[in-house]
């Protein structure tokens, strides 16, 4: 494979895009000079109910912090993604779906989708849904998720999506937070095969005692599969939208009204509840959308994540509805039943623009490019890659194999709480290095700042900040206005602080290197070290827990734990596998660990402090140059540690 590493727009996209380099140049400039002025034009592409007369309103000062988009505005997200395409795009595809088995496969029109959306948000209704509520929506990837969402939008109602591979403990402690009196789910979902028990494990997690406000569970029938139902709580998708009327008309909100909430993990404490509003994250998603994409009426869209995620509901959901697009929606896994799947999906569907992670890219990388033998691919124009740090030999791979060298690939950083795209390149802008999200998209305004947050300039490394608001931001965490302005606004003041680290080359490039706080990675699921660490010690016989990311060929990042095991508990290794069981029940599968070390000692000062550099280096099997370790409060354990790590790729 050829080492080049400079991609050069393709003459023929840069002639066709919606943005070339002059153009991004000059609206870039725009955009940051005159922000009220970009924003308010740009804000035309979302139909209004009452138009604003604000734009920004936002302050970063962390004594009193506040971010308001479009203030004075009202409008409905649901009637953004649906009624106002009903005149000239009623018949248009607005999803395809296509089953875990490829047997199964439905198209949904716009004028379709309007109905169910209508009827299943009075169904809502009339099970009392007002407002403001919280509803929890656990649901595998069938186009009922994205009518629920879109129905709570509808009625003002406040969606929380809940990832399906979750386990009842965390759908427990979302619904707690949130409140939530109405939660949707299926019997089961369907993924590479295996079926989800989603319906058992909502009945698990409200067991629990301290579920004390959920009255309504609506279940949608997907498999067929058994499942235990509590009479008066428990209702069939079917029957409450079969009594319910196809006319509802859609709920006026004001630009600050909650949109959803989505939880997402941080270095500290529980998952915070990201909480995004209506008119300004309307407004960045479908543009991003728009943009980042180069999204032409008529093209099919592909987006592979899960709707559970950040992804999937600003590039799945809000964004390409907002934009009138043909959406793909896939139930499974793209390398199920083998790894020809993803190739096929996109052949059968003649799929235009493809956005996925690069641990899938990874994971096909490995089961060899002779899968993409039968794969035609003229269908594809733009690919995109979303999740965590490209590595540049997985780009080239999807730029050759997916892309047959001529699509554009746009590595796309953003997180859960900027709600859309922020560093990326425009297909028809922007010449690509693989493993660089080279530039910033319009308004947003990237720092790499050094530890006592000077800025700094040029061609440099440090901790990447924003510097002003966008209007997809995260507005607050649900119910604790302090943890957001701590979170994000206390490290370095005056700067929204990403979490992640950057490199900034000659050409003013970034190349996001990767958390720099407690949180891992992994394949692009983000898991607090401490979320790991507090379900390990639930358990009898952990005296304690250090978790910590370690390389991982396909994942990114795996998770390595440390675990100290209590006085004279023998360290065998079915404990090791009753450990990971016991986490992966606890939080959900993505947070199994992969190593289990036991450890005698931690490497802590002498003020109890665990030293986490000297744990990262071990798991990494990086020995040689551990650095400093007089101030530990017994340096010896180190070398102990060492003699009995895990990973010696
Ligand atoms: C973290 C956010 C954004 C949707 C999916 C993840 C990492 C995300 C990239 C990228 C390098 C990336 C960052 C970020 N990340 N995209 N293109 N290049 N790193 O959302 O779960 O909120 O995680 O994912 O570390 O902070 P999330």
């Amino acid at each position: 494979m050829s080492m080049q590493s400079l991609y050069t727009v393709p003459a023929e996209i840069a002639a066709n895009a919606l943005v070339n380099n002059e153009q991004y140049q000059k609206m870039y400039q725009e955009s940051v000079s005159n922000p009220e002025g970009f924003w308010a034009e740009q804000a035309k592409r979302i139909d209004w109910i009452r138009p604003f007369t604000e734009v920004k309103d936002t302050s970063y000062n962390d004594q009193n912090l506040y971010i308001k988009w479009f203030a004075d505005g009202t409008l409905n997200a649901s009637a953004n993604c649906l009624d106002r395409h009903l005149a000239t795009k009623g018949d248009t595809v607005a999803i395809i779906w296509e089953g875990d088995d490829a047997a199964e496969q439905r198209t949904i029109t716009y004028r379709e989708l309007h109905a169910d959306v209508c009827r299943f948000a009075n169904a809502l209704k009339a099970q009392g849904v007002k407002k403001g509520d919280v509803v929890t929506i656990y649901m595998p990837m069938v186009p009922e998720a994205a009518v629920a969402m879109l129905a709570c939008a509808r009625i003002g109602a406040i969606h929380s999506v809940v990832f399906g591979g979750f386990s009842p403990d965390s759908i427990a402690s979302r619904v707690i937070d949130g409140k939530s009196k109405l939660l949707i789910t299926a019997d089961e979902g369907l993924r590479g095969g295996r079926k989800i028990p989603l319906k058992a494990n909502i009945d698990e997690a409200l067991s629990r005692p301290d579920v004390t406000t959920v009255e309504t569970v609506l279940v949608l029938k997907r498999t067929g599969g058994k499942v235990s139902w509590t009479e008066g709580r428990d209702l069939w998708w079917d029957d409450v939208v079969a009594a319910a009327d196809a006319n509802c008309p859609a709920e006026e909100m004001g630009a600050e009204d909650p949109l959803f909430l989505l939880y997402t993990s941080g270095s500290t404490g529980n998952p915070k509840g990201v909480l995004h509003t209506t008119g300004g994250y309307m407004v960045y998603a479908s543009m991003t959308h728009e943009y980042v994409f180069d999204y032409k009426p008529g093209e099919v869209y592909w987006c592979t994540a899960d709707v559970g995620w950040i992804t999937g509901h600003s590039y799945m959901v809000y964004g390409p509805l907002a934009n009138g697009a043909t959406v793909l929606i896939h139930e499974g896994i793209p390398n199920f039943p083998s790894p020809a799947r993803m190739g096929e999906i996109i052949d059968r569907h003649q799929v235009n623009i493809l956005y996925t992670a690069p641990t899938l890219i990874r994971a096909l990388m490995a089961e060899g490019k002779q899968h993409f033998d039968g794969f035609d691919g003229k269908s594809l124009r733009i690919m995109g890659s979303v999740g965590e740090p490209i590595n540049p030999e997985a780009w080239r791979w999807y730029h050759e194999v997916i892309g047959h060298e001529h699509c554009p690939i746009v590595d796309t950083w953003w997180q859960t709480e900027t709600g859309g795209i922020l560093i990326t390149p425009l297909p028809g802008a922007t010449d690509t290095k693989p493993g660089s999200a080279t530039r910033p998209f319009f308004g947003v305004q990237p720092a790499l700042v050094d530890n006592e947050g000077n800025i700094l300039e040029g061609a440099t490394e440090g901790n990447l900040v924003l510097l002003d608001s966008w209007p997809g931001q995260m507005r607050t965490v649900y119910g604790d206005h302090e943890r957001f302005v701590l979170t994000y606004f206390k490290t370095f003041r005056g700067m929204y602080f990403t979490g992640d680290g950057a490199r900034r080359d000659e050409d003013g490039y970034y190349w996001i290197t990767g958390r720099v706080d407690d949180v891992i990675n992994v394949s692009g699921h983000r898991l607090g070290t401490a979320e790991v660490e507090s379900a390990l010690v639930a358990h009898d016989l952990v005296a304690e827990a250090a978790v910590v990311g370690y390389p991982h060929d396909i994942k990114g990042q795996g998770i390595y734990a440390y675990v100290t095991l209590t006085k004279g508990t023998e360290p065998t290794e079915e404990l090791r596998q009753e450990l990971r069981q016991w986490v992966r029940k606890e939080i959900g599968a993505l947070a199994t660990p992969d190593l289990i070390q036991w450890a005698s000692g931690l490497p802590k000062t002498r003020s109890g402090k665990i030293m986490r550099r000297f744990l990262r280096k071990i798991a990494a099997n990086e020995i040689t140059n551990l650095g400093d370790s007089s101030t530990l409060a017994d340096p010896s354990v180190i070398d102990t540690l060492i003699e009995s790590r895990l990973n010696r790729a």
